[in-house]
This record gives C-alpha cells, sequence and structure tokens, in this order.
C-alpha cells in the first residue's frame, strides 16, 4: 500500500561534511519530478542549506523521538548522513520502521547493524519497508562487486576482493569508531575474521595483499547479501566465503599497512589513544580538500577461484575520494532506486540483497563506476 506523504525524500545531517555533498549529489540528479528537503538538527544551519538548493527544510534532532517521528512520516524515503549512527542514528530507524519509510545511511557501525538486523528484520519483510544500511563506500562497491561476479559464475568458486585506495579520512569517521570503542563494541577488529595470512603475494595482479580496514564490514555485508539473495530465489547457496584484502605494491608496504592498522586499532581501543586521536585527528564536520576528493579513487578487483590460477577476474575502477564522492554517489543513487519503486522488497537488506543490478546500473550509467573483465 502506497501511503500519501508530503515528500519522496528527506536527506537527514544534511548540515554534515558528507550531508552536503549528499545534498549536491541529489541536486545534479534528482529527477524534476522529486520532492525532497533536506534535515539537521540546527535550524540555522539547515535552513542556509535549504535555500541554497531551493528545497524546504526540516529541523529534527536525531535523539528526539517525536521530531525524528513525525520526519518520517512525512516522506516515502529517508537517507541519513547522521552518525555516529550508534550513537545518534537508533531513533530514526525506529520510526522509519513505525512509519513503513524505506530507509538507508552511511554506517559502517557494524554492531549497530547487526542490532537493526535483530530488531526490525522480520517486521520490515512482512510490511515491505526497506532499511539499508552500509550504503556508502561501505559496503555498496564490494557487495555490488561481489553480487556481480556471483551472478556470473556457473559453480561455487571461493572469491576473493581487493581494494587499491587513494582518500582521506572524515572526522565523521574517525568520531564513529571512536565511539564504538567508547561502547565497549570496537574490540580488536584486526585482523578481518577470514582465514588465511594478513600478508601474502598475489603473483596474478604482480601485487602484494595486506588486510584491509573496511574488510570486516563488508564481508560481513557480502556474507548477508549471499544469504539473502540464495535463499530467496531458492538457488544453490553458496558456501564459500568472501574474502577482502588491500593491494599494494611490495611486501614491505603491505607489512606497512598491517601495522598501520594495528596500531589505529590500539589507538581506538585504549582510552589514551582515543584522547590523542580526538586531540589531534580530523573533527566532526571536518573532511578532505576538494581537490583530493576529486583526484581520490578506489579500484576494486574481484577473483573467482584460486588465486594462482583465477576462473575469472573482473575490476571495477570508483571515480573519486572513497569517504565523500563515491559514498554519497552511492547513497543518492540509494535514495533514488528506493523512490523509484526499485527495491525488491522489505527487510533490514544489503545494497546488493535491495537493489542488485539496478543500483549497479544507476552508478554506472551516471560515470561512478566503470567495470571491466580481467579474466
Ligand atoms: N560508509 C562510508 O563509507 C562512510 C563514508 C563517510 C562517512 N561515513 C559515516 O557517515 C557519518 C557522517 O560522516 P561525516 O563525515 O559527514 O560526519 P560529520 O561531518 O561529523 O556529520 C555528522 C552529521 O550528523 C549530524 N548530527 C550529529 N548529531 C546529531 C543529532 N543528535 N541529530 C541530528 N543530526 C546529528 C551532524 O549535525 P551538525 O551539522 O548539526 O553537527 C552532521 O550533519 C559518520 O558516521 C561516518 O562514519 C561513512
Amino acid at each position: 500500500m502506497e501511503l500519501e506523504r508530503n515528500f519522496d525524500l528527506i536527506l537527514q545531517g544534511a548540515t554534515g561534511f558528507t550531508g552536503h555533498l549528499a545534498a549536491e549529489e541529489l541536486a545534479l540528479h534528482a529527477p524534476e519530478s522529486l520532492r525532497w528537503a533536506v534535515a539537521g538538527r540546527s535550524s540555522t544551519r539547515v535552513r542556509a542549506l535549504a535555500q541554497r538548493f531551493g528545497v524546504p527544510a526540516i529541523v529534527a534532532d536525531g535523539l528526539d523521538r517525536n521530531a525524528v517521528g513525525h520526519l518520517a512520516a512525512q516522506t516515502r524515503v529517508v537517507l541519513s548522513c547522521a552518525g555516529p549512527f550508534s550513537v545518534f542514528g537508533t531513533p530514526l530507524v525506529e520510526a522509519c520502521v513505525e512509519q513503513q519509510t524505506h530507509y538507508a545511511d552511511l554506517t559502517g557501525e557494524l554492531p549497530w547493524i547487526q542490532k537493526l538486523i535483530r530488531a526490525h528484520h522480520q517486521r520490515c519483510v512482512e510490511q515491505n519497508t526497506t532499511i539499508i544500511p552500509a550504503s556508502g563506500f561501505d559496503s555498496v562497491p564490494a557487495d555490488l562487486g561481489v553480487f556481480a561476479m556471483r551472478q556470473k559464475l556457473q559453480e561455487d568458486l571461493p572469491v576473493h576482493g581487493f581494494f587499491t585506495i587513494r582518500g582521506g579520512l572524515n572526522g565523521g569517521t574517525l568520531h564513529s569508531g571512536i565511539a564504538l570503542a567508547e561502547q565497549g563494541i570496537l574490540t580488536d577488529a584486526s585482523p578481518p575474521p577470514h582465514v588465511g595470512p594478513a600478508v601474502f603475494k598475489v603473483p596474478v595482479l604482480k601485487r602484494w595483499a595486506a588486510p584491509f580496514l573496511m574488510a570486516a564490514v563488508n564481508e560481513s555485508v557480502v556474507a548477508r547479501s549471499t544469504q539473502l539473495i540464495s535463499g530467496k530465489d531458492g538457488a544453490a547457496p553458496f558456501p564459500s566465503p568472501y574474502q577482502e584484502h588491500l593491494l599494494v605494491r611490495g611486501r614491505l608496504r603491505a607489512l606497512q599497512m598491517k601495522w598501520l592498522l594495528q596500531l589505529s586499532n590500539r589507538m581506538l581501543t585504549s582510552p589514551i589513544g582515543r584522547k590523542i586521536l580526538k586531540r589531534f585527528g580530523p573533527r566532526p564536520g571536518e573532511g578532505p580538500s576538494e581537490q583530493d576528493i576529486r583526484e581520490g579513487f578506489a579500484r576494486f578487483i574481484v577473483v573467482a577461484g584460486k588465486l594462482d590460477a583465477p576462473t575469472t577476474m573482473r575490476q571495477w575502477n570508483w571515480d573519486g575520494d572513497p569517504s565523500n564522492r563515491i559514498t554519497v554517489r552511492c547513497l543518492v543513487q540509494t535514495g533514488l532506486a528506493l523512490a523509484a519503486g526499485e527495491a525488491k522488497g522489505g527487510g533490514v537488506l544489503t545494497p546488493a540483497s535491495a537493489l542488485g543490478d539496478s543500483l549497479l546500473q544507476r552508478l554506472t550509467a551516471i560515470g561512478a563506476v566503470q567495470e571491466k573483465d580481467l579474466v
């Protein structure tokens, strides 16, 4: 049943670093007919932003249940950039479930996603409400890349993903990591939970693999996609796990990246480390320069079969800084797809299980990503 709403889409957290960029991206790609608005907790800032884009402003603090309830009741789709999500995000998701409003966000906070699944998945399936956490750089590129690869495979094969990235760190992302650690739910996220050595040579790519910061989140999202897609379509499940790595030149660089990841985890999980990060790291609202955002990129190579003799290899080239340009393109196209009624069903889903091909086609059509076969 379609409910009458004033808006098709509301962007919450629009005054933050990614929120601003998402509003710009919406202004660029929203169809003429889309009734959209920007929302945030600061009345002055959200109104100034709304004026810039010529759209209505909605003031809603994420912790004010009445305000987010009213927000969710007015629209068919909510996109949220208001993080840390484990701190500010729960009432909005609850309101969306209550109001049967589709929702997507930028969280990479795995324990929070798992909480949402436990609390809301079943009800959302029954009432056909689509909730898609992790609709930014984590985990759209990995989830859609593995989804596309597995669709082409005739048999169950192990799949490895290798990221090469250039990009900056947002204050919002750092503070989301700090928030998880302060809640005692970030223990030691490194190395990722897959089997196998952390650092190893990948002869077929003439590079070395190192542990990747987002592997734990992406591997978990991909595993859920696999489970949801195979369950729904009655297709053979893919029991082989997906394993994700960072791809670098040379063994020394791979070891450096491993140590760096271990160090950042130690910093996040110790009170003194967190103090140092808060003092010297980027603050909420801060992020890379325009030039860095423009010059950033992510290359994602998916290898199916044995690493020394792959059955198939495909590459996706994503344009722009991963945490910002890629992230907002993924989020905004997810929101537009939800508003266009392209979701395959309700539930607390993943990008691939909720939208799959249609999201990949949208992202390809706007030039966010190009794909090529390697083998
Ligand atoms: N998935 C990815 O790849 C990816 C990439 C980048 C960022 N992220 C995540 O996205 C989130 C935002 O990142 P960012 O760099 O944009 O951070 P940011 O600049 O600090 O923005 C945070 C936003 O949340 C809003 N907010 C904070 N408390 C709120 C509350 N109580 N009610 C309503 N809104 C509230 C802020 O409002 P004010 O403007 O009023 O302060 C701001 O709009 C973070 O959790 C980050 O980890 C994910």
